[in-house]
């Protein structure tokens, strides 16, 4: 059986860093207030020349030198992201033409913040039924781009970023004990829509829009939807909390993350949280926070490590795989 086994990773984060401190000059908000409701303590934002594509590209490089890969080796490229550098082409060709790439092929998938989950699960499908062999994942936002910045129940909450990984067509025994993509669950609920969404679109306004969220209904529903995702990833594989050797959760919240690993028995030294550096970067934020862990040494060769998000849509979903 044909497993899709993680061969790199890398990220990318803009140059500027953003403080709780100094947004408090720009909304009425304080460092406290952030921290304690969310984790969050900076975030970083796109500057000039910064791009969703051009932060991918940088993640890419990264993910390909640390597999020991070139975008030769690649056939396919998968972004998540909700902040494309255009409406259209994608830009997982934007990032394919940047890396000098001509040959395979590439798309970009939007799942809001479920992004990379969905992401990973559509290269394990390709890389499963035969259609690829190496794909790069990416997830890559510049969600400062689509903040209304007067509006502090939001502009506190995202950055921007991108993350990604490798993954590699490997032969496995077909067992749980394999290396690689282990089991992909992936859900979404379009009744959810007016509770975080873009008030724009190219067929609606014309425009790009801006962020809008009732964030007492996301964080409502949140804790819920991550953990029966998960309970379905355990159900599919027979593993249950106590053999997952790392949570890596999509990073919007430190109180949803704590909720959720709480929820799950999952005791908080095996939980991956970078939010409190990052914020939420939306489809970003758990390819950063995986190569945090991997490249200080915590997720380790062997390890089940589970991934989750939920976002707009609402969209949620896991994934559970052996590094
Ligand atoms: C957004 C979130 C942090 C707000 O926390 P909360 O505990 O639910 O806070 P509330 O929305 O109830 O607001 C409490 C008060 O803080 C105020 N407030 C909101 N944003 C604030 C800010 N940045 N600074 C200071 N005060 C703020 C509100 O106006 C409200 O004041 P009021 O009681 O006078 O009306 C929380 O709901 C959340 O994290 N939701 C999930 C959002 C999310 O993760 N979305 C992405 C999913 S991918």
């Amino acid at each position: 059986m044909i497993r899709s086994v993680v061969r790199g990773f890398g990220t990318a984060l803009p140059k500027r860093v953003l403080t709780n401190a100094e947004l408090e000059s720009m909304v009425d908000t304080s460092d406290e207030w952030i921290v304690q409701r969310t984790g969050i303590r900076q975030r970083y934002i796109a500057g000039e020349g910064e791009t969703t594509a051009s932060l991918g590209e940088a993640a890419a490089r990264a993910a390909l030198d640390k597999g020991g890969l070139t975008p030769a080796d690649i056939d396919l490229i998968i972004v998540a992201t909700s902040t494309p550098d255009n409406t259209f082409p994608a830009t997982a060709v934007n990032i394919q033409n940047r890396l000098g790439m001509h040959h395979g092929f590439a798309f970009d998938v939007q799942a809001v913040c479920s992004g990379f989950v969905y992401a990973v699960a559509t290269a394990d499908a390709y890389i499963r039924g035969g259609l690829a062999k190496r794909v790069l994942v990416i997830g890559a936002e510049t969600f400062s781009r689509i903040l209304d910045w007067t509006d502090r129940t939001t502009c506190v909450l995202f950055g921007d970023g991108a993350g990604a990984i490798v993954l590699e067509g490997q032969e496995g025994s077909g067992t749980t004990a394999d290396r690689g993509v282990l089991t992909a669950q992936l859900r979404s609920d379009g009744a959810h829509r007016e509770k975080l969404y873009v008030d724009g679109g190219p067929s609606t306004t014309g425009t790009v829009g801006h962020l809008r969220m009732e964030g007492r209904e996301v964080f409502k529903h949140a804790v819920g939807m991550i953990t029966d995702v998960i309970v379905s990833a355990f159900d599919a594989t027979g593993f249950s909390a106590d053999d997952i050797d790392w949570l890596v959760p999509h990073q919007a919240n430190k109180r949803i993350i704590d909720g959720s690993a709480r929820k799950l028995g999952i005791p908080l030294e095996k939980v991956v949280v970078t939010v409190d550096q990052h914020g939420n970067t939306s489809a970003a934020s758990i390819p950063l926070a995986l190569a945090a862990a991997a490249a200080d040494g915590r997720i380790k060769e062997g390890d089940l490590v589970l991934l989750e998000a939920m976002g707009g849509g609402f969209t949620w979903g896991a994934v559970l795989l052996r590094w």
